[in-house]
């Protein structure tokens, strides 16, 4: 089939999104959108890419690099410095593009096209023998889209956007998704000619239509499977667009993977995130970024889990787990917050309210009611009773706690550390340590309790006022 070669624009401002982001940067269901657009590419085999940047361009160009890490395909940038328009974008490609039979041309800010549509549009590139094969679609509101303008026998005649259409052609519903194939030699000699006569003033790369057809080449256009799939991200509304439809798309993959989603209305699942089978996934549930959860856990209703791995038959109910590696069987919640650094031990349980921070705590250790756990390292089988606090800052450094397996914490004890707690040791409760407990021994470090007799009778006896006991 020759050599595709594909030209990815993302050098525009994207000032409708009004953003201090480049528009192609934004992340769309945890991924920037050019990544995208970059992965449907690759998985559609083309030879190699070109990503014109040129707002953000150092960003853009790390956020592609890290796209195409598995894939190590040839990728070059070219930089376009001042954003003159689609055609003129291209145009700066051209030094970087090299032999290249056909050119791909793909828009940074339509994510939600896939590879499969754009393999159906280089075999009717080929098919068509066009110089220029564009994919369209038809829409029910093409607002703000470039129109494609046919002849009476079908024919492509030329794209004319919004902003320069007339009332009879601002009517057409087909609609040019910006992503189509070139011959590069015919394309070159057109885009040499494209002049910025319309109302931006701009460059348009969608002039090169009619401008083939008036230098006796024949143009295509084919329409696209899905149109919801090319839909053109421009402003925050199709942002949260472009976003149901990849999570919705990212739920019907794990579902068919064997994952149970019991309302993925409701359900927020990150491209990145991976889960195994025979996981219930409950309402309101998010998980984000490089989020891994194994077989056969139970998650939600509202649980947020954030780039933290969990092992098999994890259950996290109404919880918040950050950067942490969960072992099987843990339960966590109602109502804990794992923050960053925790491992936490096999059929450990945490929580209700409970907090626990760059700890470690070993299997089957339980901290049920409303506790603080930070910068603590928990033995195995260790019971932390109800508010117990691991008291971890002196108002200037962090400090350790070590508590070692076995030991037995009382409710509503404070560990001051650097403080340790032997093997086994008991902490009674109301304790506040501030001492090492050797292992096996009961500490008790609190006041010795007074009973006065008969204090309430005498105390009402008493005018008001007279607060002594
Ligand atoms: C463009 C098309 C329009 C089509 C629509 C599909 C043109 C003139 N119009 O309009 O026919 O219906 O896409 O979504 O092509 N870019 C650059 N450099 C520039 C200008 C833009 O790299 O100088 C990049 C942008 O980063 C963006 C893409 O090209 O990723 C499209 O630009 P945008 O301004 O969004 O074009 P539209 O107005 O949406
Ligand atoms: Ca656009």
């Amino acid at each position: 089939m020759g050599r595709t070669v594909a030209v990815i624009l993302a050098a525009g401002q994207g000032k409708r999104m009004r953003s201090a982001l480049a528009k192609v940067l934004h992340p769309v269901a945890g991924r920037p959108m050019i990544r995208y657009v970059l992965d449907a590419a690759l998985e559609a085999g083309v030879d190699a890419v070109v990503v014109v940047v040129g707002r953000d361009a150092e960003r853009v160009q790390e956020a592609c690099v890290q796209a195409a890490a598995e894939r190590r395909p040839p990728l070059a940038f070219a930089l376009q410095e001042e954003q003159l328009g689609t055609g003129h974008a291209v145009l700066q490609a051209r030094p970087h593009v090299g032999e290249a039979d056909r050119l791909l041309v793909l828009y940074g800010d339509t994510p939600l096209i896939e590879a499969a549509q754009i393999r159906a549009l280089l075999d009717a590139h080929a098919a068509a023998g066009a110089a220029a094969t564009l994919l369209t679609a038809v829409v029910a509101d093409p607002t703000g889209y470039g129109r494609v303008v046919r002849g009476g026998d079908g024919a492509v005649l030329r794209i004319v956007e919004e902003k320069d259409a007339t009332e009879e052609e601002r009517r057409i519903q087909e609609i040019n998704t910006g992503i189509g194939c070139f011959t590069p030699g015919p394309l070159w000699e057109a885009l040499q000619r494209v002049e910025p006569r319309n109302a931006q003033g701009e460059y348009y790369l969608t002039d090169v239509v009619a401008l083939l057809r008036g230098m006796g080449h024949r143009t295509a256009a084919v329409p696209a499977a899905d149109a919801e799939a090319v839909l053109g991200v421009n402003d925050r509304a199709a942002l949260a667009e472009a976003g149901a439809v990849l999570r919705r798309r990212r739920l019907l993959r794990l579902m068919r993977e064997g994952v149970t989603v019991v309302d993925p209305a409701t359900t927020f699942v990150d491209a990145d995130v991976e889960v195994g089978e025979d996981t219930v996934i409950l309402p309101f549930t998010i998980l984000e970024g490089r989020t891994r959860v194994g077989r056969g856990c139970r998650l939600g209703p509202g649980s947020h889990l954030i780039d933290s791995e969990l092992a098999d038959g994890v259950t996290v109910m109404q919880s918040v787990v950050e950067e942490s590696r969960i072992a099987e069987g843990v339960r966590i919640g109602p109502f804990a917050h794992v923050r960053p650094g925790c491992e936490i031990g096999p059929g450990a349980e945490i929580g209700n309210y409970a907090e626990v921070k760059k700890s470690r705590l070993g299997a089957g250790v339980k901290a049920h009611h409303h506790s603080y756990i930070g910068d603590a390292v928990i033995g195995d089988n260790v019971n932390v009773g109800a508010g117990l606090v691991t008291v971890n800052y002196d108002g200037r450094r962090k400090h350790v706690t070590v508590v070692e397996a076995g030991a037995f914490l009382g409710c509503n004890v404070n560990l001051v550390a650097p403080v340790t707690v032997g093997r086994d040791a008991y902490v009674a409760a109301g304790s506040t340590v501030t001492e090492p407990v050797p292992p096996g021994a009961l500490a008790i470090a609190r006041e010795r309790q007074v009973n006065k007799e008969g204090w309430v009778e005498r105390a009402r006896s008493r005018p008001a006022g007279d607060g002594s006991a």
